[in-house]
C-alpha cells in the first residue's frame, strides 16, 4: 500500500494512471480552497498557510472524502452544520504517528554521548537542572524515551536533579494521551523486556508509563509557529514536524530553536530533514548522519545568545 511519511494512506493512490483521481483534479481547480482555509483559521486559530500546499491538500482531502463532500464549498457546509467536524479536521491535518526510541541509532548516540555530556557539564558547573524540549511531541513517546534514558544513566542520582522534559504539540487529543501515558504494543517495538518491566505497568494489552517518569514530563499545548518563545533548554528535539512546513517557516523555526537553547545545547531534527538558511552557519554539526547539532559559543548572531540556566 502506498503511504506517506506519516504512515497514513496516500489518497492519491486511489487515482488513475496519472496518480490522481478525477475528483482530485477537480479539487485542485476548486476556488473554495482559499475560502475554506480562511474559515478554518478564523474558527480554530489553526494557521493553514504553515504547511506545504501539497501536504495540506492531501490531508484536508481526507476529510472532504470522509464526509462525502463533492467540493470544498460542500465541505464548508458540513463544517457549518457540525462543528464537531473541526475536531476531526484538525486531527487529520496534524500527523500524530510516533513511537518510543524512534530511529534507535539516534537514541544510541543520545544515550552514550549526548546525555552523559550534558550531565557532566552540569555537574562541573554545579547546576542541578536539566531541561529538554520535545517539540511536536505527539502522544509523548519521544519525551518519555528521554525520561527513561535519564533515569537509566542517573540511577540513584536521578532525584538529585531538577529534570523537566517539556513536550509541546498543537494537537490537544495527542496531549491528553501523552498525559495519560498509556500505550499500545504498536509503539513499543524498540522497548526491550527489561525496560518494559522497569518503567511500565502492563494494563491488559496496554502499557502505562511509571509515575516516577510522569513527574518529570510536562505536556502543554503550543503552536510552534504562533506560540510564545521558549528558552533555557539543554536539548531540543523536533523530529518529523517541520518536514510538513514551508521552507521559510522551517528556517524561521530553526533560528527560534537556536535562541531557545543554552550555549553548548543540542538540537536534534528528523533523519529526513536538513538545517536551512542562517541556522546552517549557527549550529555546529555534531553528527550529521543522525542530524545532531550543537549550539557553540562562536558564530553567534546578535541577540540570539542565551545565558545558562541555573
Ligand atoms: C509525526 S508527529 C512527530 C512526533 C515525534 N516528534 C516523532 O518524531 O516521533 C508530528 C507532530 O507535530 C505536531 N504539529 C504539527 N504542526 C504543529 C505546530 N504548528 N506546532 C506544534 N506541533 C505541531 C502534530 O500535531 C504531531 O503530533
Amino acid at each position: 500500500m502506498n503511504t506517506g511519511p506519516d504512515g497514513k494512506r496516500n489518497i492519491a493512490e486511489k487515482g488513475n494512471s496519472t496518480g490522481k483521481s478525477s475528483v482530485e483534479d477537480l479539487f485542485e481547480e476548486d476556488p473554495g480552497f482559499e475560502v475554506l482555509k480562511q474559515v478554518i483559521t478564523k474558527n480554530t486559530g489553526f494557521n493553514c498557510n504553515q504547511y506545504k500546499e501539497s501536504h495540506f491538500r492531501r490531508r484536508i482531502n481526507v476529510r472532504v472524502r470522509a464526509t462525502n463532500s463533492g467540493s470544498y464549498a460542500e465541505y464548508l457546509k458540513v463544517l457549518k452544520k457540525d462543528p464537531e467536524e473541526y475536531r476531526h479536521l484538525i486531527e487529520a491535518l496534524t500527523v500524530n504517528v510516533s513511537e518510543f526510541f524512534r530511529n534507535p541509532e539516534t537514541y544510541r548516540i543520545i544515550e552514550e554521548e549526548i546525555l552523559p555530556s550534558v550531565i557532566k557539564s552540569k555537574s562541573e558547573a554545579m547546576i542541578k537542572s536539566i531541561r529538554i524540549w520535545s517539540a511536536g511531541c505527539a502522544s509523548g513517546e519521544e519525551a518519555y524515551s528521554f525520561a527513561i534514558l535519564l533515569h537509566e544513566i542517573l540511577n540513584k542520582d536521578f532525584d538529585k536533579y531538577r529534570i523537566s522534559i517539556i513536550g509541546t504539540d498543537i494537537d490537544t487529543l495527542s496531549l491528553e494521551k501523552a498525559r495519560k501515558g498509556i500505550y499500545n504494543e504498536s509503539v513499543m517495538k524498540n522497548v526491550d523486556t527489561s525496560t518494559r518491566e522497569l518503567y511500565f505497568t502492563k494494563k491488559g494489552e496496554k502499557y502505562q508509563i511509571s509515575e516516577q517518569l510522569k513527574k518529570i514530563a510536562h505536556f502543554k499545548q503550543h503552536d510552534l509557529i504562533s506560540g510564545s518563545g521558549m528558552s533555557h533548554f539543554d536539548i531540543i528535539i523536533c523530529r518529523n514536524v517541520m518536514i510538513y512546513f514551508k521552507k521559510e517557516i522551517q528556517e524561521h523555526l530553526h533560528i527560534n530553536f537556536y535562541r531557545a537553547l543554552n550555549t553548548g545545547g543540542y538540537f536534534i531534527i528528523g533523519k529526513a530533514e536538513t538545517l536551512l538558511g542562517t541556522a546552517n552557519n549557527l549550529f555546529k554539526p555534531y553528527n550529521t548522519r543522525e542530524r545532531l547539532y550543537i549550539k557553540g559559543t562562536s558564530g553567534d548572531i546578535h541577540g540570539t545568545g542565551n545565558k545558562e540556566s541555573k
